[in-house]
């Protein structure tokens, strides 16, 4: 695929599906502006991946303030904006009994709302390119699972949320989702708790997966730089699956 010229917006570039996206478009030749939660994890992955045609947009994202800002930044930085990718995300593993207002305030502020307002600020500049935005949400946002209530909430909503905005942004702004299941990340370590069995690698968890095993960031870069990309030209309210075939299971 190739974006030479291209301008996007990565959420959550720092690490994990951010990172590797973020890499993905730069070996595809595009500009990123690269979102963090702080300054130093921005200039730190800026230093690591090296080369002129990344831009610096920090900033917590589960504030509408932010959000705007941020927008504003990486437009301004790189003369416009054909892309974004709103990747930020979090995730709690915890029983409905241990899931307190905090964890519910702070998973759909960054999972849900910034998601929202993030691209509501980007509307006129994606709306000049007539470019495309792509959602995280999750295997997670398809199907229930316990101990994660209020992620798999968070996630349904990106997924209808997808749905919404590509039928009130058609035909200018194609939007678009993907939906992988456990990507080796910091965050897909966290279902090592789910796993409960002692001892166990993130390797174990390919039992869950019809594929034998579970999935790269580098993966999910492919699915969402595919989604941007004019092969994707007649999809818009689409969630991409990327799930080693668990969501497909009878078992699931
Ligand atoms: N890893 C998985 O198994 C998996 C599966 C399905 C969906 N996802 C989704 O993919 C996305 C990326 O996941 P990941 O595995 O790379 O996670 P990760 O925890 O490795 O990275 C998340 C990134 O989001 C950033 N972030 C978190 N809160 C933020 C905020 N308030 N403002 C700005 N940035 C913030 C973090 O700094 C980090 O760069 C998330 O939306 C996640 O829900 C991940």
């Amino acid at each position: 695929m190739d974006f030479s010229g291209k301008k996007v917006l990565v959420t959550g570039a720092t690490r994990g599906i951010g990172r590797a996206t973020t890499a993905a478009f730069l070996d595809a030749g595009a500009s990123v502006a690269v979102n963090g939660r702080s300054q130093a994890s921005v200039d730190r992955l800026m230093s690591e991946l090296g080369g002129d045609r990344l831009v610096a947009a920090p900033g917590d994202l589960s504030e509408v303030a932010v959000c705007e800002a941020v927008a504003k930044t990486a437009v301004d930085g790189l003369g416009g904006l054909d892309y974004l990718v709103n990747n930020a995300g979090i995730y709690v593993v915890a029983s409905m009994e241990d899931s307190d207002e905090a964890a519910w305030d702070s998973l759909n502020d960054i999972n849900v709302k910034a998601t929202f307002f993030l691209s509501r600020a980007l509307l006129p500049a994606l709306r000049a390119s007539k470019g495309a935005i792509v959602n995280l949400g999750s295997s997670a946002g398809l199907a229930g699972s316990a101990q994660t209530t209020i992620y798999c909430a968070t996630k349904g909503a990106v997924v209808n949320l997808t749905r919404a905005m590509a039928q009130e942004l058609a035909p200018d702004i194609r939007v678009n989702g993907v939906c992988p299941a456990v990507i080796a990340t910091e965050m897909g370590g966290q279902n090592l708790d789910i796993f409960g069995k002692p001892g166990a690698t993130m390797d174990d968890l390919k039992e869950w997966y019809p594929l034998d095993r579970i999935g790269t960031p580098e993966e999910v870069a492919q699915g969402i730089l595919f989604l941007c990309s004019p092969a994707a030209a007649f999809m818009t309210g689409s969630m991409l699956a990327m799930d080693g075939g668990a969501l497909s299971s009878d078992s699931s």
